[in-house]
């Protein structure tokens, strides 16, 4: 049987690690594809000088060229530029817009049965670009950033109480950034709700700070933006899907109808396994939580609005 086979394009630093641990888990063979040359050629090299190192015998390569990644089962798009200073919302929306069209369209034709990841920035209205580009059904199309804030949620619920993130357990809906909308009352320690174990006040600092974990990791950096937690996301969505495990995930998704929101990608848990989306795992929300995700599907909406046509 052959090996799986990941494309990773973009090859900057969100890319390049989660290749790094999709080959290192050797979970599948993994193509690095960028825009500039030499640059993935030069790191996916680097990568497969690791593997005797490491103990894996994933086959790694970096390319120009789309050919290169016919036949691949998942690609991940990582591809854009980050947001630079004195450049609007809507410039950036434009310009990572083209981007990701163009590198939907090209790895779609040579995969044209592989499922999409994306990882690009701003994520959900990436995302409606690459199922347009792909011609892919919604099943196919997959944001990755729930994983991410949850994450980040679960990181910042265990320092609170000082316990293992292991036990933690987090919930988060909406889409990637301001108007995200952390479930506190699903989210637990040893099946606790956080509601019962912190006072109100904390529980909301955890919530905001989720909200911002982006920005705070901009903030430290000064230049470039988080990757190693993107990284390690992207890679959980991936191992879910190729060892077809039934993660039940927070992901961007394109909803129809669930949570009475209709054609829009908005973060919400499914279940990931070998077909991708294979059920989008619905809850009944609290009159103020359908409040909070609706607007979070409103600014997703605007944001798609000003896409190019
Ligand atoms: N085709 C292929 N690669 C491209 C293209 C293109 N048309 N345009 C840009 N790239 C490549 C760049 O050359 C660069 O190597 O995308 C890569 C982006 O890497 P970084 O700038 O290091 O950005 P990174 O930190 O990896 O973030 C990538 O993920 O989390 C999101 O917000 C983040 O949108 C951003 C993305």
């Amino acid at each position: 049987m052959a090996r799986n086979k990941v494309t990773v394009v973009g090859a900057g630093n969100v890319g390049a690690t989660a290749a790094q641990r999709i080959a290192e888990a050797g979970l599948a063979d993994v193509v690095l594809v960028d825009i500039v040359e030499g640059l993935p050629q030069g790191k996916g090299l680097d990568l497969a000088e690791a593997a005797p190192v490491v103990g894996h015998d994933a086959r790694i390569i970096g390319t120009n060229d789309y050919a290169d990644t016919a036949g691949s089962d998942i690609v991940v798009v990582t591809s854009g530029i980050a947001r630079k200073p004195g450049m609007s919302r809507d410039e950036l929306v434009a310009t990572n817009a083209g981007i990701v069209r163009s590198v939907v369209g090209q790895a779609a034709a040579a995969s044209p049965d592989a499922i999409l990841i994306i990882v690009t920035n701003p994520l959900d209205a990436m995302c409606h670009v690459a199922m347009d580009a792909s011609g892919f059904p919604r099943e196919r199309v997959l944001g990755m950033a729930g994983v991410l804030d949850s994450a980040r949620f679960r990181t910042f619920i265990a320092q609170e109480l000082g316990v293992s993130v292991a036990d933690v357990h987090a919930f988060v809906l909406g889409g990637h950034g301001d108007t995200m909308v952390p479930l506190s009352r699903y989210s637990t320690v040893a099946g606790v709700p956080i509601t019962e174990l912190l006072p109100a006040d904390r529980v909301r600092a955890l919530e905001e700070r989720t909200a911002n974990g982006g920005a705070e990791i901009v903030g430290l950096l000064k230049t470039g933006s988080a990757y190693y937690a993107p990284a390690a996301s992207t890679f959980e969505m991936v191992d879910a899907i190729l060892r077809d495990r039934k993660r039940v995930l927070p992901c961007a998704v394109r909803l129809a109808g669930e949570f009475g929101v209709d054609g829009l990608f908005v973060g919400v848990p499914v279940v990931l396994g070998r077909g991708g989306l294979e059920r989008v795992f619905e809850i009944r929300l609290t009159p103020d939580e359908q409040a909070a995700f609706e607007k979070s599907a409103a600014a997703v909406r605007e944001l798609v609005g000003v896409l190019p046509a």
